[in-house]
């Protein structure tokens, strides 16, 4: 697609070849293509490699973890699960909101911890609210592991942040689906992924090969949860509806 800027003139132009559309620069519809560009220039630069959360590296969009961040203290979780740990600093942010709101304890899963993670997680301020489990987040014996760690009564959050193929996320679905608690949510991130088809480190395939997909068709047969695109706002005074995200159609709640 064509996008031509012109600040004096205040117009942004769209061209895919098909359409051609000139909208006001300082419009929602152009601030959501410029979102769009910014999105996927900053995730083929790497910029969510940039950020950290209490001294651990945490590989997120900061806009999503304000929005997870208000999710969170909405549902008050006792546990909140997260599957792909990489430097940890996701699940430290998990544990501080829990800290703060004086209840809960998170369980990170991944195929491989490395030691230097594991060592600066489990040497970390909030190490005693956080389990670490290592395992392909979809085998028996991790799940086993899992609801070991899990008490009758608890209120559980899921997200799933490791292999993010298609196939992958449907099968962390379906073996995590069970375990959140009404009023709660999976969240499956990344769905990104789509967006990603023709920026230098993506891949074709994504177009069909992501989250995104895995959520949609999943829900075909899951009518006990519910897409929320994004979590309704709890406070905007601005004018724009759309989230900047890296998680498009994540947010699954159980009804
Ligand atoms: C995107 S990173 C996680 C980022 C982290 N949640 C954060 O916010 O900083 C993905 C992680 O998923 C892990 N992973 C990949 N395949 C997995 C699998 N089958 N089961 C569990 N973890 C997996 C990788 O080892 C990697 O650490």
């Amino acid at each position: 697609m064509k996008v031509v800027i012109d600040t004096d003139e205040r117009t942004l132009v769209t061209d895919d070849g098909l359409e051609t559309r000139s909208l006001d620069l300082y419009s929602r519809e152009a601030f959501s293509v410029l979102s769009r560009l910014w999105v996927t220039t900053g995730w083929d630069l790497k910029y969510t490699y940039g950020f950290t959360w209490m001294g651990r590296p945490v590989i997120q969009l900061p806009e999503d973890l304000v929005v997870i961040q208000e999710v969170i203290y909405r549902v008050k979780p006792d546990v909140v699960i997260e599957t792909g740990v990489a430097h940890g600093g996701s699940l430290i942010f998990y544990a501080a909101l829990l800290k703060a709101m004086g209840k809960g304890r998170v369980v990170g899963v991944d195929i491989e911890i490395r030691p230097h993670n594991r060592a600066a997680i489990e040497g970390h301020e909030l190490a005693p609210m956080i389990t670490l489990i290592e395992g392909s987040s979809v085998e028996a014996g991790t799940l086993d592991a899992v609801r070991n760690e899990l008490e009758a009564g608890d209120t559980v959050l899921v997200l799933l942040d490791s292999n993010h193929s298609l196939a992958h996320v449907l099968a962390e679905l379906d073996a995590y689906a069970g375990l959140v608690s009404q009023g709660s949510y999976i969240v499956a991130t990344d769905g990104v992924m789509e967006w990603l088809v023709d920026v230098p480190r993506g891949e074709a395939g994504w177009g069909r090969d992501n989250p995104k997909a895995a959520v949609e068709r999943w829900l075909g047969t899951h009518p006990e949860f519910t897409l929320e695109e994004p979590p309704e706002f709890t406070f905007n005074e601005g004018e724009v509806q759309e989230r900047v995200t890296h998680w498009p159609s994540a947010y699954l709640r159980r009804l």
